[in-house]
């Protein structure tokens, strides 16, 4: 069979970092080839130089007979190859209609004059958009769409041209399973019309699921390729990426002689005016982490929004330590001993350019500075240090503390924003899916640090779609159902099969 593209020998170089080293990569019509490795190990790096977007240090690119030494996005495109981003490139201010065709709005003739095909182009964001399973007028705007569609947007863009090669940067990161299994659906059906796909993803079970051969990167250099049929298992895909065999996966749950009875955070009554969240009540205890399961839209997220002073809270009440807790917005919040990792995390979670140790001291500084604003003393030295810390504790892959934070991969990314927060020094934590894009190796050391929170006396609240991670961290479990509680287990107790019967 004929390949679509083949990468040969691609190496590239950015100031003090070689992304990839000497990399062959070939993509046959209708196979999905999964592309897997750590956080920074060159993953996304070498699909930007198939989009044209990066240029390779050295090495050649073949596509359809002809031999490039770089591609531009122009020529990438026109060989029929689409990319759906890590980072989301949709655009807020725009309607979902225009997303799908900025750029490249079709047009028709009147009179000899070419206008825009308005009639084209909202059929076909109809068709698309009944594809991937948004259920929303094309003329919706994007901004406040909430993250899981903003993802069915960016793969709607990559499916409005007749594609040959489709590469997916972890198109599932923030996608229900639902959603995930609706998006294997449309893959399949792009296997049969012969389109080459290239799948990223730090989702082991997918992988299996969906893939037909898989390459492995680790630091920038080619670990393996092999067909998925000849691969043992998960365990096996493991040991190829980090390099090692990883025990202790997930962190084994609650430490057996603490005491779960004192309530540290307390929660009553709470409900929003727009409904999404009705009469919640809960308690968190000291030393425990406390999960909140339900499917995306139940009211999780809407709900620590309220909590943190983000969005308002209708009537109810909060209470840390027993006091009465009057939150009037964020910055209160961070002030009165609350840390929440959002997980819009592109949009509220970090300042662009700013260096890492910077973007990991925020909100230590913003909680610890007595004269916020111009006065605000700040011990740079300490922060640095601590920022030190948290890059080594998360294996945070860059060249220093140093480094602008919009240099790092996806996932290196949010290891910063964990760390801000594991920095920030507050009694309650909140994580909202804190592994989203994180590599194995990593997640299960957020875990261990997790429990040392709670060890040390603090409350961790942690939303997550994924249900083994629920159940391997949490000592209690809330499971949400249209803006209510449903059910509060008992992690021991806990099952996914109750959880999820729960949640619907
Ligand atoms: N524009 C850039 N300038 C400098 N270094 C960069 C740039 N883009 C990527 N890098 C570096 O190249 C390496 C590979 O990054 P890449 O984004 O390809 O990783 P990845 O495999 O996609 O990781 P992740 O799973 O976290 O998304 C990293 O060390 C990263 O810091
Ligand atoms: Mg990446």
């Amino acid at each position: 069979m004929e390949k679509l593209v083949e990468m040969k020998r691609i190496t590239k170089q950015f100031p003090g970092v070689v992304a990839l080293k000497d990399i062959n990569l070939d993509v046959y019509p209708g196979e999905v080839h999964v592309l897997m490795g750590e956080n920074g190990a060159g993953k996304s790096t070498l699909m930007k130089i198939l989009s044209g977007i990066y240029s390779p240090t050295e090495g050649e690119i073949y596509i359809e007979d002809r031999q490039y030494k770089h591609l531009t996005p122009e020529i990438s495109q026109e060989h029929g190859i689409s990319i759906i981003y890590q980072e989301l490139s949709v655009i807020d201010e725009l309607s979902i209609m225009e997303n799908l065709f900025v750029g490249r709005l079709p047009e028709k003739r009147v009179m000899g004059i070419p206008v825009i095909n308005k009639k084209y182009m909202m059929e076909k964001a109809r068709e698309i958009m009944r594809l991937v399973g948004l259920n929303r007028s094309p003329m919706t705007m994007v901004e406040g769409l909430p993250i899981s569609e903003k993802q069915l947007v960016e793969i709607a863009k990559a499916l409005v041209w007749n594609t040959k090669v489709l590469i997916m940067d972890e198109p599932t990161s923030s996608l229900t399973l639902d959603e995930t299994q609706n998006l294997f659906e449309i893959i399949r059906n792009l296997k049969k019309q012969k389109v080459g796909i290239v799948y990223i993803s730090h989702k082991l079970d997918e992988i299996k699921q969906i893939g037909d051969r898989i390459t492995v990167l680790k630091d920038g250099a080619h670990v393996a390729t092999k067909m998925l049929c000849d691969v043992s298992g998960k365990e096996e895909i493991i040991t190829m990426m980090v390099g090692r065999e990883l025990k202790d996966k997930y962190h084994s749950t609650c430490c057996e002689n603490t005491d779960h009875e004192e309530v540290l955070f307390k929660v009553e009554n709470v409900s929003r005016a727009d409904g999404k969240v009705k009469n919640v009540s809960f308690e968190l205890r000291k030393n425990e982490v406390l999960g909140f399961a339900g499917l995306v839209g139940s009211g999780r997220t809407e709900l620590m929004n309220v909590i943190f002073g983000a969005e308002k809270m209708n009537c109810g009440k909060v209470y840390l330590e027993g006091r009465e807790l009057k939150i009037k917005n964020t910055y209160d919040a961070v002030k009165k001993g609350l840390a929440y990792l959002t997980e819009s995390r592109r949009e509220t979670g970090f300042f662009d350019n700013f260096e890492i140790w910077k973007n990991i001291a925020m909100e230590e500084s913003l909680r610890t500075s007595k004269w916020s604003g111009a006065y605000g003393l700040i011990d740079e030295n300490a922060e640095k240090l601590e920022a030190q810390k948290h890059k080594d504790q998360l294996n945070i892959k860059a060249t220093s503390i140093h480094q602008n934070i919009t240099e790092l991969s996806g996932g290196n990314q949010q290891k910063v924003i964990v760390g801000k927060w594991l920095a920030a020094d507050a009694k309650i934590m909140i994580f909202d899916e804190p592994t989203r894009g994180i590599d194995v190796g990593a997640k299960s050391e957020i875990y261990k640090i997790m429990r040392e929170l709670v060890e040390q006396g603090k409350g961790v609240m942690m939303v997550s779609s994924e249900l083994p991670e629920l159940l391997a961290v949490c000592d209690r479990i809330v499971v949400f159902n249209e803006g209510e509680i449903r059910a509060i287990l008992e992690g021991k107790d806990a099952t996914e099969e109750l959880i999820m019967h729960a949640a619907t």
